[in-house]
This record gives structure tokens, C-alpha cells and sequence, in this order.
């Protein structure tokens, strides 16, 4: 299927590795030319080798932090620059589930950390978009997508869950607002995701537990585990960034302000 996309140009903020870099494997696969950007630098120039070695494509790093206007503007500034200009826009810079301070019971809530978690996964999203968002209206096409999170759907974590619904209505408010001007805006609720971080969650419940980290994943996985999903496995980084291939596709023009979860069907509830 010829997603479109060959030619295309994208930021992929938080693209050094997780999700936001298995989705920008999978839009170089399919010839977008790209700038990945994160904190640190390092990482950064690691993962672009690596992806423009095994596509061929263009990928550029550039350091930025997302919790600063001046740095987002100057960061999309220089991917316009770099790449002469902006199509695609995706949002996966932030760490996963949320501060411990910003988690737990409301009485152990620290303000400072629940409102950096917003900052970098809301307020980043919104800075990013923002700066994008000439760029796609100039270009008359553009596909903003969200990485948010099944927290979003789950009581329990008070600044994971806040973050990731407040990203839907973001999604959902930005999409009313461009669509007119040829531009997508989607979300995307992963579910527990296999990132490289994942084997050493695994290894350290499984060095308490006393057993080895593939029965701690079966045990996640098995009927009636409070973790587990319909196909009682764990979701790759790659499946997700399948999904976020097909949003950025022509095939996926007409779905706007839309949330889609690739999270092997977890939860019991019924949306319609
Ligand atoms: N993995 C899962 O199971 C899962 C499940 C549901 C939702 N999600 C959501 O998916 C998104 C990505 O998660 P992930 O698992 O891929 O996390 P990850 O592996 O920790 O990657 C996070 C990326 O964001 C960057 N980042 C973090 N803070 C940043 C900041 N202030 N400015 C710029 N970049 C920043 C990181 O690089 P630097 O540290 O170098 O900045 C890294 O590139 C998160 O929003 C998470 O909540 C993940």
C-alpha cells in the first residue's frame, strides 16, 4: 500500500527512543525525511544513525527541551530549515506514566512535579504544535499526532491521567481548528508498551519476586491478571508506531480528532 507519504517531512519530539522512535523508524521506512528531538544529544545522534543508516533517509537531531517556548520555536525553526518544511508533527516527549510525587494518593501529590509532568507532556505538545502549525498551513497539508496514553481511561494515576485526557481534548479542540486548512490532528492511546526500558522493569520485579522476567510477563498477561489484554501479550513499540504511520497516511485523510488504541484490547469498558 503506498501510504503517501514518500517525501513528506516530519519532528518526531521525543524520537531518541520508545515510542516517538519507533514511529520515526516507521515514517522513514515509508521516506519521510525527519528531525528528531529530545534532551540529550547523545542519544539522539545515536538513534538518527541508526535510522538513516537502515532507510536512507534524511534524520536530523537536534537537542531541545519541550518545556521551553524559546527552544521549541528555535527547534522547529531549524527542522524547517533543515528539511524545508513541515508536514508531520508527532508528540512522544515525556516520560512514561508520570512523577512518583504526581502519581499516588492526592495527599502525596508535590504541585512542582504534577505541574512539571503537565508541562512536559501538555504543555510540549502545545508548544510543538504551535510553532508546526504555519509551517503545515503553508504546506496545505499536515497530520499532528499525539501520543497520550490508556491512563487517560484508568482512576488512579491523578497527573498520568490528567496529562493524557487533557491530550485528547487538545486533539479533539486542534482538530476543529485546522482541519479546514488540510491538517489532521489524532491521538493515540498506547497501552503498556515494550520500550527499551522494558527488560529492566521486568528484571528488577522479577529479581523481588524470584522468578525470571518471562514468567513475570506471563504472569501480566494471563487470563484475570489485573494487567492484562485481550491478546494476552505485550504491545510492541512498533505496533504503536504502525498506527501512527497509518494516521500521518493518505489513507487516514478523512479521520480527524480521533483517538485510536493499539493496546492489545485492554479494559473492560465499552466505548462507542
Ligand atoms: N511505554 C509505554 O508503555 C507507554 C504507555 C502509555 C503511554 N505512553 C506514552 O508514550 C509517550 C512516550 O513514552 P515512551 O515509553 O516512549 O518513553 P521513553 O522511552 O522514556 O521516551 C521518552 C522520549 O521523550 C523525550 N523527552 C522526555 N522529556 C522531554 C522533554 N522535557 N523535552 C524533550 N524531550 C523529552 C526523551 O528523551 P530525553 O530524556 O533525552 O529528553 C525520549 O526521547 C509518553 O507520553 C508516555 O506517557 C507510553
Amino acid at each position: 500500500m503506498d501510504t503517501g507519504l514518500t517525501g513528506k517531512t516530519a519532528i518526531v519530539a521525543g524520537g531518541s527512543r520508545g515510542i516517538g522512535k519507533a514511529i520515526a523508524l516507521g515514517l522513514a521506512r515509508e521516506g519521510v525525511d525527519m528531525v528528531i528531538a529530545a534532551r540529550n544529544l547523545d542519544a539522539l545522534s545515536q538513534t538518527a544513525s541508526q535510522i538513516a543508516k537502515e532507510t536512507g533517509q534524511k534524520i536530523v537531531p537536534l537537542a531541545c527541551d519541550v518545556t521551553g517556548r524559546a527552544a521549541v520555536d528555535a527547534m522547529v525553526d531549524a527542522a524547517v530549515e533543515a528539511l524545508g518544511g513541515l508536514n508531520i508533527l508527532v508528540n512522544s516527549a515525556s516520560l512514561p506514566g508520570g512523577s512518583p510525587n504526581a502519581v499516588g494518593r492526592i495527599e502525596t501529590i508535590v504541585d512542582a512535579d504534577f505541574l512539571d509532568d503537565f508541562d512536559t507532556k501538555y504543555m510540549g505538545a502545545l508548544r510543538c504544535a504551535r510553532a508546526a502549525i504555519p509551517h503545515m498551513q503553508a504546506a496545505g497539508w499536515g497530520r499532528i499526532i499525539n501520543i497520550s496514553g490508556g491512563n487517560a481511561r484508568t482512576p488512579g494515576n491523578l497527573s498520568g491521567g490528567a496529562r493524557n485526557t487533557s491530550l485528547v481534548h487538545f486533539t479533539r479542540t486542534l482538530a476543529l481548528q485546522l482541519g479546514r486548512d488540510g491538517i489532521t490532528v489524532n491521538c493515540i492511546h498506547p497501552g503498556a508498551t515494550r520500550t527499551e526500558r522494558t527488560a529492566g522493569v521486568l528484571a528488577a520485579r522479577a529479581q523481588k519476586d524470584g522468578i525470571t522476567p518471562a514468567e513475570v510477563e506471563a504472569l501480566d498477561y494471563a487470563v484475570g491478571a489485573p494487567r492484562t489484554n485481550a491478546l494476552g501479550r505485550m504491545v510492541e513499540a512498533s505496533e504503536v508506531a504502525d498506527v501512527a504511520v497509518f494516521l500521518a497516511s493518505s489513507q487516514a485523510g478523512a479521520m480527524t480528532g480521533e483517538l485510536l488504541n493499539p493496546n492489545g484490547g485492554a479494559g473492560n469498558a465499552v466505548y462507542y
